[in-house]
């Protein structure tokens, strides 16, 4: 650590840090606190992270269930009053642990693949009250949600409808759907993960909505049950919200007036947090604008919450191999690499990095690299750190988009991932070997 006090980096999150926080912690922000320091090392909830790495090895992903539930049960209460329905995007984490710790709360699912179809199934979740998203949806796809009986598709083309509206007559059945709309909204986040505006691949043009639903509704496949929108992600602005809400409304009504009556307004997710400095929408905030559009209105609100949910619910544990101070720069080789955590070769996205046991001296800069042959490999730059080989390094907000966007570049065995549960810690994943990953191939035949 450096002598001038622990540097941004090193520092878990306090609850003071959260917008808000009096001295006393709401129910909001307890939940918040999984991952915390006691005497002189971090937890999460009550078992001490090296305890984990120990029992499960590294690079290890760990979850707190009391973060999952206190998220998903702060947005639910937030709502109160408001007939909705949470569907958890679970492209940010699809572990089946993750999603049953959702499903019993009675949570929906927001899928974007027959993969992800058949986790929620084999997570006990409700197909129900599941919607189906994404550009490109095949036809086995679409026959394998008709027979789950999802809760609505959420159709982004005439192409996909069309198609949707063979496969179902083919099938004997009837799909619902909603539009996925772009309202041609600038999120201001991220370009890679802005999805609102009119370049975008995403969605049906707001010019080409209503005529889409007249042809819909003389469809024989085809029930109308809604509309929905998804702007972007880590998003940390109401206006482009509220803009994009009043758009998809203004639809609505308009619909209404041609006696196309929707059941739901799904407005997508996107919900910011907070990954170093920045101010996160409070979700109270967030929730008084819904409550205000919704007030007195027929239709139920669909969100789709990925990141929120799920960020800061998870740390990736890795242990430092190597230190390799050099002339330009020094380097802390760990066993964690961009093959587990791609967020920061690919967005440039920024990490805290914690020690789990952190020392009291100095500490030097270092760049936190993993052992990928790459030079994008990287986990964090310039974090002043007081390490020594063998050190665990906790890197945060690590519980969404991490795991689920890892891969086995370089011959590298995907992750373990722990679920701790008060003083337990459940391996929910072990981690891969090396002979799994070549299982499903083979050579020539000689
Ligand atoms: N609904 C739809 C249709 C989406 O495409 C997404 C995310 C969500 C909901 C959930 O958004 P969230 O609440 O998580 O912001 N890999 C990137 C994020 C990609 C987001 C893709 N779509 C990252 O690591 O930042």
């Amino acid at each position: 650590m450096s002598a001038a006090g622990p540097p941004e980096g090193a520092r878990p999150l306090r609850r003071e840090d959260v917008r808000g926080a009096a001295s006393a912690p709401s129910a909001e922000e307890a939940w918040r606190s999984a991952f915390e320091l006691r005497d002189g090392e971090l937890y999460a909830e009550g078992v001490p992270l090296a305890t984990i790495a120990e029992r499960y090895g590294t690079p290890c992903y760990v979850y707190s269930r009391a973060a999952l539930e206190g998220a998903w049960r702060s947005l639910d209460a937030a709502l109160a009053g408001v007939p909705h329905l949470l569907c958890y995007a679970m492209k940010a984490n699809a572990n089946l642990a993750v999603l049953d710790v959702f499903a019993r709360l009675g949570s929906g699912f927001d899928i974007v693949s027959g993969g992800e179809l058949a986790r929620v199934v084999a997570a006990g979740g409700d197909p129900g009250r599941t919607v189906f998203s994404g550009v490109g949806k095949s036809a086995a796809e679409m026959r394998q949600a008709l027979d789950a009986g999802i809760l609505c598709f959420n159709v982004e083309s005439a192409a996909e409808l069309e198609r949707l509206d063979a496969v179902a007559r083919e099938r004997g059945r009837v799909a619902p759907v909603s539009f996925r709309v772009n309202p041609d909204v600038d999120p201001k986040t991220h370009p890679y993960i802005s999805t609102g505006l009119k370049e975008s691949k995403f969605g049906i043009a707001y010019g080409d909505a209503l005529p889409l639903y007249r042809r819909a509704r003389a469809m024989p496949g085809i029930a109308i049950r809604g509309i929905d929108i998804h702007i972007g992600s880590q998003i940390t602005d109401l206006a482009p919200y509220r803009e994009a809400a009043r758009k998809v409304l203004d639809l609505v009504d308009r619909l209404a007036g041609e006696g196309i009556r929707l059941e739901h307004v799904d407005l997508g997710g996107g919900l910011g947090i907070r990954y170093r400095d920045e101010t996160p929408l409070p979700v109270d905030e967030y929730a008084a604008m819904l409550r205000g559009l919704f007030e007195g209105r027929a239709e139920k609100l669909v969100l789709e919450p990925g990141r929120w949910l799920v960020a800061d619910a998870g740390v990736l544990l890795t242990r430092v191999e190597y230190l390799k101070p050099g002339p330009a720069k020094h380097f802390a080789i760990v066993d964690a690499a961009m093959n587990d955590l791609l967020r920061p070769a690919l967005y440039d996205a920024w990490h805290g990095v914690d020690p789990v046991r952190p020392r009291a001296g100095p500490g030097s800069r270092w760049e936190i690299v993993g052992p990928v042959c790459e030079s994008a490999d990287f986990l964090a730059h310039d974090r002043v750190l007081d390490l020594e080989p063998g050190d665990l390094l906790a890197i945060r907000t690590a519980g969404a988009y991490a795991m689920a966007m890892s891969s086995n570049y370089n011959a590298r065995p995907r992750a373990a991932e722990v679920m701790v549960d008060g003083d337990r810690a459940h391996l929910v994943r072990r981690r891969e070997t090396a002979s799994e990953l070549h299982a499903a191939e083979s050579t020539l035949a000689r």
